[in-house]
């Protein structure tokens, strides 16, 4: 045999030599729940996670940073009274979300903060757009997403993040955020987003799942490759600054697609229903937590991730950390 692949496998050493992808801490987001309580809420389908009050989500901010994980994602879960049909509360300067931001750029301002531009969370018809007629109205949501945006940079957010998917929203943002005073502040884009089943537990999160209907007619049909390069065409043509594809490992095909036809920066979203299962199947003793959360996350840098959103943020630096030593 002339060709022995295994002897550039023989030690560690060798091993570390060759290997073709990294994962550190500074590759993750760790995303998390604000909400206006006082004491926490466990959310049951995502262990390890919970509604937070504003003072405990800076506390998680302060341990993120401690472990070199500079991003965070946030969520508000708004209380029903606060949400109608134009999701109104999200433009409010003294909102949760743009409360919780002003909290955490006051105590760790070096923590670069994602920010999420959707209805979805104020909504009382629990969709990312307005709902006329039984219909998701793209124009009439827009304007309200480029408020929430201005609203959120007005706070401290680095980078606002619209995950609703509607129609030129991307330019919209930029436009009013320009406008505003805000050209520093950057357009992570949810381009390619599909009408996944693996954001139940995030519905639960934030009670948030669309109260009729799905959301099909804005978010991919999961089939689908082809359309991702429109959409990705659009958003940089817009002036997106970071492109998401979104679930993670499912779609890794997507998120090499993406990283080739693009020369933004991609972000790959492990989302709810992906780290539900790592949690439940280790729980049964089925797989081993640890070692699966840093296989996939590390399948996800190989796939073309720059940066991965994922639940496990924490637990996963704390783990490379303990490799390093
Ligand atoms: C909604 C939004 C969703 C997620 C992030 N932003 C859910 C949805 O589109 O219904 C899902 C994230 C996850 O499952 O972890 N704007």
């Amino acid at each position: 045999m002339l060709e022995r692949p295994r002897r550039n496998r023989r030690t560690a050493s060798i091993r570390a030599f060759i290997c073709e992808t990294h994962l550190g801490p500074e590759h993750l987001v760790l995303p998390a729940f604000v909400h206006e309580k006082q004491e926490s809420h466990a959310i049951e389908s995502m262990p390890g996670h919970s509604r937070l009050s504003v003072e405990a989500i800076v506390e998680l901010a302060v341990q993120s940073a401690a472990l070199g994980v500079m991003g965070m994602a946030l969520f508000p879960a708004i209380s029903d009274g606060k949400k109608n049909s134009h999701g109104t509360e999200g433009e409010n300067p003294q909102g949760l979300l743009q409360e919780t931001i002003r909290a955490i750029k006051k105590k760790v301002p070096s923590m670069v903060l994602f920010t999420d531009v959707a209805l979805d969370p104020y909504s009382s018809d629990g969709h990312d757009g307005v709902v006329i007629d039984g219909e998701i109205d793209n124009d009439e949501t827009v304007p309200i997403l480029a408020r929430m945006a201005v609203a959120q940079a007005q706070a401290g957010s680095d980078y606002v993040s619209p995950s609703d998917m509607m129609d030129g929203r991307i330019l919209a943002i930029r436009e009013a955020l320009d406008t505003a005073g805000f050209p520093q502040v950057g357009i992570l884009s949810y381009s390619v987003k599909y009408a996944s089943a693996f954001y139940g537990p995030f519905r639960d999160a934030l009670d948030s799942a669309p109260k009729s209907g799905d959301k099909k007619t804005y978010q991919m049909d999961p089939g689908n490759i082809r359309e991702a390069l429109r959409e990705i065409g659009l958003d940089e043509s817009e002036g997106a600054d970071f492109l998401m594809v979104k679930p993670g490992l499912p779609y890794g095909d997507v998120i090499h697609f993406v990283k080739e036809n693009s020369s933004l920066p991609v972000a790959a979203y492990h989302v709810s229903g992906e780290y539900a299962m790592l949690k439940a199947a280790a729980e049964k003793g089925w797989i081993d937590y640890d070692s699966c959360l840093l296989e996939s996350l590390t399948c996800l840098r190989r796939a073309g991730a720059d940066i991965i959103f994922t639940y496990g943020a924490l637990e996963a630096a704390r783990l490379l950390r303990a490799q390093a030593s």
